[in-house]
């Protein structure tokens, strides 16, 4: 098939969390070959935009604040000024580089959520989830520890234990403690609001398995294996005290999903840009509404499921405004260094790390996990890929990154 020629492109690369400093990983996987893709199409003379920014909400900035004593303002000051130094002085030549805590950022998604919310695109639930009597807060999967299942570790956390690579749901520690005040958590009721990936589920299939078959096969596989299961709704909201405030009455102390937040940083960024120089860049709206535009993003291959699947089925419903035409995935190392230290499908037990990229091949070689349990395997197009070792969907991932897509 004839690729469609498009008259401009919207380049994003993936927005690191300013919760470290970027290292070699991250750029050989992912700023290095947009930027070579960016500067390609710019000597080309084509009309092109690169969006970077950092992802500065979500649990694990907390916990790095509250392990300093500072706040997450603070963790997230710090990083995003040593990040984005970084990737000046490395030459990734982004034409904004913004953050996720700027006040432009904070409105936008936070009307994109009351958008969804007022057009009925929500759905409220309520779950079960711990909580700390003496914190008086609800504990995310990271603030809860316990003793493994698995293993017996006494010392795993509610999402994974770290000495035997388990992933883990808080439910299943035994003896379950607060990282917060140490005491034993309740469980109790708790209203979020969540996307519901299972009513587009037909169209998803339509628009990536008959639609994208030029995205990268990884990419294609990946997703076919997702869809071939049932997609499940997913919380779109946390109870947190880090974050964009859920902007619904009584929501107090909810907040933005840090993966609802942070793909929407690639519109706002850009929307930042455009005011920022509006003669260069004209509105934002052209690199993100018009059907002459395409998006293209450079991400880690952690980060397929929120921007193929679980960021389309937000834009959905608002599909007349934002109308990314093709999607061109690079899926490569991820970018979550904690990552690194978590055992799942990768050769040596890392599936942080990228087949690609020399620099992510040491840390594999370097990560001594043990060989978690067997993944089942799919097979699409002629290419075999792994499920993760949970049934949990979103985590799934594979071991080839190298195919590429249109
Ligand atoms: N911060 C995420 C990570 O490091 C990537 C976010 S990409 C975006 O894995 F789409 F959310 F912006
Ligand atoms: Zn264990």
């Amino acid at each position: 098939m004839e690729e469609k020629k498009f008259k401009r492109t919207t380049v994003t690369a993936a927005l690191p969390y300013a919760n470290g400093g970027v290292h070699i990983g991250h750029l050989a996987g992912v700023y290095v070959p947009a930027d070579i893709y960016v500067r390609y199409l710019r000597l080309k003379k084509r009309e092109v935009v690169f969006i970077g920014g950092s992802d500065e909400h979500g649990v694990p900035i907390t916990l790095r604040a509250k392990k300093e004593g500072i706040t997450p303002q603070d963790v997230c000051d710090r990083y995003h000024k040593m990040i984005k130094d970084s990737f000046e002085e490395f030459g990734i030549s982004f034409d904004v580089y913004s953050r996720t805590t700027s006040e432009t950022h904070h409105k936008f998604a936070s009307d994109f959520f009351r958008k969804l919310y007022d057009d009925g695109k929500l759905t409220e639930q309520v779950s079960e989830q711990y909580y700390d009597e003496e914190a008086h807060q609800f504990l995310a999967d990271r603030y809860i520890m316990g003793e493994c299942p698995h293993c017996g570790n006494p010392n795993a956390y509610g999402d994974q234990c770290e000495k035997c690579g388990s992933d883990l749901s808080p439910m299943e520690l035994k003896n379950p403690h607060s990282t917060i005040s140490g005491s034993q958590p309740v469980m109790k009721q708790t209203k979020n609001w969540y996307l519901p990936l299972n009513e587009y589920q037909e169209w998803l299939k339509q628009w990536i398995l008959d639609g994208h078959k030029e995205w990268r096969s990884n990419v294609y596989g990946q997703c076919k294996s997702w869809l071939d299961m049932d997609l499940q709704p997913r919380a779109m909201t946390r109870d947190l005290d880090w974050g964009i405030p859920v902007p619904v009455k009584d929501a107090e102390g909810k907040v933005l999903y840090v993966w609802f937040d942070a793909p929407i940083g690639y519109i706002s960024n850009t929307k930042e840009m455009c005011e920022r120089d509006p003669e260069r860049f004209g509105n934002w709206e052209k690199w993100w509404k018009d059907p002459e535009t395409r998006l293209v993003h450079f991400i880690g291959k952690d980060n397929i499921v929120f921007h193929c699947l679980i960021f389309p089925t937000m834009l959905k419903p608002t599909a007349t405004i934002f109308c990314p035409t093709t999607c061109r995935q690079t899926s490569s190392s991820t970018l979550r260094t904690t990552r690194f230290r978590r055992a799942r499908t990768g050769r040596s037990g890392c599936t942080s790390t990228c087949a690609i990229s020399k620099a992510s091949r040491m840390c594999c070689a370097m990560c001594s996990r043990p060989t978690p349990r067997r993944p089942r395997t799919t097979t699409s197009r002629g290419k075999t890929f792994r499920s993760a070792t949970t049934p949990s969907w979103w985590q799934y991932t594979e071991t080839s990154s190298t195919a590429r897509c249109n």
